[in-house]
């Protein structure tokens, strides 16, 4: 990973002369995937609603993907985003992020900064922002805003309901919350 934070061969896939098998192509919205040696196959070929090639900041996904759907948010629809993927494949780097340089801040983050704009901007709107943190890992679901971070809540209809709930009156409360957990 260079000093902008644009995704690179680390030193094990460099000295194992690992190539690149994904490519692009950005206006279709496609992925291509190879598989090394294989000349004769045709790539795996996907297609999806956007695709972001290793050079482009997560930036440019907030601002095509996620922005409207908090603007939404403030207007009130529910709207979530759910970062999936194979272990490696960036799901903490594009939620979580870095804080240089700005345009790799994670989804998280900026997400914050952008509910407490709005809202300061907003007229005639009381809004209430409260925060919940939960893990899902194993089937097991654990509260990281609880005083007993190992107890495993029972998975029912209305376990959300039993979460504790944050009540943020500034950006940084909201932040908070999602520091204790990665601390944890
Ligand atoms: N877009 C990116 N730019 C630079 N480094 C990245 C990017 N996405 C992931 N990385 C790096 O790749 C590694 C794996 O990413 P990570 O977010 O931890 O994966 P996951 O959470 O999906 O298991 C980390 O070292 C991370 O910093
Ligand atoms: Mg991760």
């Amino acid at each position: 990973i260079d000093e902008k934070h644009v995704l690179e061969q680390n030193d094990r896939e460099k000295a194992l002369s690992c190539k690149m098998v994904l490519s692009m192509d950005l206006q279709r919205c496609q992925c291509f995937i190879e598989k090394p040696g294989a000349v004769d196959e045709p790539p795996k070929q996907f297609t999806f609603d956007g695709t972001y090639y290793i050079d482009q900041a997560t930036e440019q996904m907030y601002n095509e993907i996620v922005y409207p759907l908090v603007e939404g948010v403030t207007e009130g629809y529910n709207g979530t985003i759910f970062a999936y993927g194979q272990t490696g494949s960036g799901k903490s780097f594009t939620m979580q992020g870095v804080s240089e340089p700005a345009t790799q801040k994670g989804i998280i983050p900026q997400a914050f900064e952008h509910i407490f704009e709005s809202i300061q901007c907003a007229e005639n709107t009381k809004f209430l922002v409260r925060a919940s943190y939960l893990e899902i890992y194993d089937e097991e679901i654990r509260d990281l805003l609880g005083s007993d971070t190992n107890q495993r809540l029972e998975v029912s209809p209305c376990f959300l309901d039993k979460l504790n709930r944050l009540r943020c009156i500034r950006r940084s409360q909201m932040y908070y919350c999602s520091l204790v957990s990665t601390a944890r």
